[in-house]
């Protein structure tokens, strides 16, 4: 695996929400222009350390963390990292679709406006462009100022998608983000993976593991607030070396 570039480093990463430990010395690489999928029983820290990734953590009160992530090098929790900045840098999609109570231009422009962009011909631009990119923009495009909330959840989930690349992030980070939806918007979502790499690092959290085999380069399984395997996605499900692993997927526990 380091044949690749890497994206985001995390070193001896500790979470603790109090006293419970939730992520425990993981250390990981996330790759550019790679997939890589996070697994693992409910409650074993994918979220948490999704979310580790741009500092969405530092807001919840007697969160304690130690170790390192880098991006691209530089420790995200230096002091003087700005999260606003940091947060446009790295993008995230949640996994129920929450589109804000607007239009669905305007929730594709507010980023850009948040960060300055006034220029009407400009927002056109990068919200065709945003919609686009997220496989939406031929459902939408005749109907930009109704309500987002008009939209189907598929729908309303690549505009989540949207938003994110609405301010040109480096790396996406979803956290279960198809499990609300049909099998044809999820295939859609899924497809649409295979060309955001192409611009970006992903990290996905998924509960379904034949869509880590069909998406992901790379794969992690968690456990208890550890990384017990991480491996190329093939490998991980063909030749697990760790039994844990083996048993989770093959379904004997989780
Ligand atoms: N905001 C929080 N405050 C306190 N404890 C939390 C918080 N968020 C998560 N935890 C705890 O941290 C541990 C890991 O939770 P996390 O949400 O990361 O798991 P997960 O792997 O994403 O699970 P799931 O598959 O159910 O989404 C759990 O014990 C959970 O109860
Ligand atoms: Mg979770």
């Amino acid at each position: 695996m380091n044949t690749n570039t890497i994206k985001i480093s995390t070193s001896q990463l500790n979470l603790y929400y109090g006293t419970n430990h939730a992520l425990k010395d993981v250390n990981m690489e996330l790759y550019t222009n790679k997939i890589t999928a996070f697994i693992g029983p409910s409650g074993c820290g994918k979220s948490t350390y999704l979310k580790t990734l741009n500092r969405m953590n530092d807001l919840i009160p007697g969160v304690k963390i130690e170790g390192e992530v880098l991006l691209d090098g530089e420790n995200i929790y230096d002091s003087r990292v700005d999260t606003t900045l940091l947060r446009k840098k790295i993008g995230m999609v949640f996994q129920q679709p929450n589109p804000f109570p607007m239009s669905i231009y305007d929730n594709v422009a507010y980023g850009p406006r948040i960060h300055g962009i006034k220029n009407k011909s400009e927002l056109d631009d990068i919200v065709e462009k945003s919609l686009k990119g997220a496989a939406l923009w031929e459902e939408v495009s005749g109907r930009l100022k109704k309500s987002a909330l008009g939209l189907s959840g598929g729908q309303q989930q690549r505009l989540c998608i949207a938003r994110a690349l609405a301010v040109e992030p480096e790396v996406l980070l979803m956290d279960e983000p198809t499990s609300a939806l049909d099998p044809i918007s999820t295939l859609k979502i899924e497809d649409l993976m295979d060309e955001l790499k192409e611009k970006y690092t992903v990290a996905i959290v998924t509960h379904n593991m034949q869509q880590a085999t069909r998406i992901a380069d790379h794969t992690a399984f968690f456990l208890v607030g550890e990384v017990v395997e991480y491996a190329p996605t093939t490998e991980l499900f063909t030749a697990p070396k760790d039994s844990r692993t083996e048993d989770y997927i093959t379904g004997r526990f989780g």
